[in-house]
């Protein structure tokens, strides 16, 4: 990075790319986690939750490239120790692949843990490092929104658990 790009930040670069490596884990896992339930997941009902959690999966890549930009901008490597670093972590799918009830429930207590970090980052790093704070502002806009379309798959797959 420039000289005056580097002089703006009010705060340890190193501290600045532990925290970026530690969300670019988190993403990395969640990519993983979208991609795996996509493929294992079944039952009569799977479909349209298959090509959802495959969108998921393809969004949540996009966020660790865009923490991995930030990342080589300052002069840091992304990280390889995904489990390691990440704070949000990974659930394995349900046992019962058709639970797609359970599905959707392990998918918002990640994208919880998410907004809450991006919160904390957020704030962390607003009139610290703009730059970065930006980042983590839209990936927290972000998990936002994918919590609430998330939400509102679980009164129909609940109402359809009923039902049988
Ligand atoms: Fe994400
Ligand atoms: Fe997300």
């Amino acid at each position: 990075m420039g000289q005056k790009g580097r002089e703006i930040i009010e705060i340890n670069v190193k501290e600045v790319i532990d925290d970026l490596n530690s969300a670019y884990a988190d993403e990395w896992l969640a990519h993983f986690q979208y991609f795996l339930f996509a493929q294992v997941i079944e039952g009569i009902d799977a479909d349209t939750l298959k090509k959802e959690l495959e969108q998921q999966s393809l969004d949540e890549m996009n966020h660790a490239k865009k923490i991995g930009d930030r990342i080589i901008q300052l002069g840091g490597i992304p990280t390889t120790k995904l489990t390691e670093a990440s704070t949000c972590g990974f659930s394995p799918p349900p046992e019962d692949r058709s639970d797609l009830r359970r599905i959707v429930e392990l998918v918002i207590e990640g994208e919880r843990c998410a907004i809450e970090k991006y919160n904390r980052l957020a704030k962390k790093y607003h009139m610290k490092d703009l730059v970065t704070h930006e980042i983590f502002e839209d990936l927290l806009t972000d998990e936002v929104s994918d919590e609430d379309d998330w939400e509102d798959f679980l009164p129909g797959l609940q109402q359809k658990q009923k039902e049988k």
